[in-house]
């Protein structure tokens, strides 16, 4: 009895770390302008920087992009700026792996080499952050809106950059989405990582795994069939947490299958899927 005390207190303390989010009530705008001239999408938060590329550089505001924090609060990372000066581009990234490519190629630490601090994984009701990439003009471009980043002529949509909170249209924030953010079938994984050879994956191919908690039950659902999740949320009373990772809906090279069991004793029945072998690859 007493020897299970140790894991309890374990696993409590290893909840209310994960169920841990950032302070809403520090995000600030993350604006965005651009200019045509030099095709250069810029980003910031800091307003006199902002105005001083309006009125010196030739950039046209576009609004705020995203919400992000300015100083990094619990779960969050930096996301780095660099800068290429041949090239004119802003580039913007978490990935380290990724800051070590583009220093190689071009691109240096910006003058405020942080822009500001976003979750890595989709938590916390944060949405991810589209990031584009004009390779004739060499331009990186950032948005919430993946139907505004499809829609951008010349660019390839290279994966996510961060997940923050949403811009609303009226300026305040959005703190959490109701809908799954479901990527479209031609997303690619971020340049870095892209180097594949005939053993990996089809990164395109790869598909959200959503994921939901339910409090009542205190248990994490995942799946990667929108249908079922909704479901989940409408009539389970889950609250949907966002994309944990992304995998395969088939078994392609060298990916082994993630089999999804569930236990009906020790979780509430909230749902009705119980021992059943999933389809999903991993
Ligand atoms: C904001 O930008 C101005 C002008 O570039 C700069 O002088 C100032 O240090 C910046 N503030 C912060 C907090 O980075
Ligand atoms: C997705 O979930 C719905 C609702 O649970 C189910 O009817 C449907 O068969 C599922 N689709 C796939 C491809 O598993």
């Amino acid at each position: 009895m007493f020897s299970l005390l140790p894991t309890l207190v374990f696993l409590t303390s290893w909840l209310a770390s994960v169920l841990t989010c950032a302070d809403t009530s520090d995000l600030v705008p993350l604006w965005r302008a651009y200019n045509g001239g030099v095709v250069d999408h810029f980003y910031t938060t800091n307003v006199t920087e902002m105005e001083s590329a309006l009125t010196q550089d030739g950039y046209s505001l576009e609004g705020s992009s995203a919400y992000v924090w300015t100083t990094q609060e619990t779960g969050t990372t930096p996301l780095y700026r660099l800068f290429n000066q041949d090239k004119n581009d802003h580039f913007y990234t978490m990935s380290n792996d990724e800051i070590a490519e583009m220093l190689s190629a071009g691109w240096a630490y910006d003058t405020t080499p942080i822009a500001g601090y976003v979750y890595p994984f989709s938590i916390c009701g944060a949405a991810p952050i589209y990031r584009m990439f004009n390779p004739t003009a060499v331009d990186h471009f950032y948005t919430m809106d993946i139907a505004e980043g499809e829609a951008a002529s010349g660019y390839v949509n290279q994966g996510i950059a961060g997940y923050a909170v949403l811009p609303s249209v009226d300026g305040s924030a959005v703190v959490s989405s109701p809908t799954p953010y479901l990527l479209p079938s031609t997303v690619t994984a971020s340049s870095a990582s892209e180097a594949t050879t005939s053993s990996c994956a089809t990164t395109g191919d790869a598909i959200p795994l959503l994921r939901a908690y339910s409090s009542i039950g205190t248990d994490h659902f995942y799946t990667t069939n929108s249908s079922e999740m909704s479901n989940a949320v409408a009539v389970d009373a889950y609250t949907f947490e966002g994309d944990a990772t992304f995998l395969w809906a088939t078994q392609e090279t060298n990916t082994v299958p993630l089999y999804r069991m569930f236990n009906q004793n020790v979780h509430r029945p909230l749902l009705h899927h119980r021992c059943q072998r999933s389809k999903r690859r991993l």
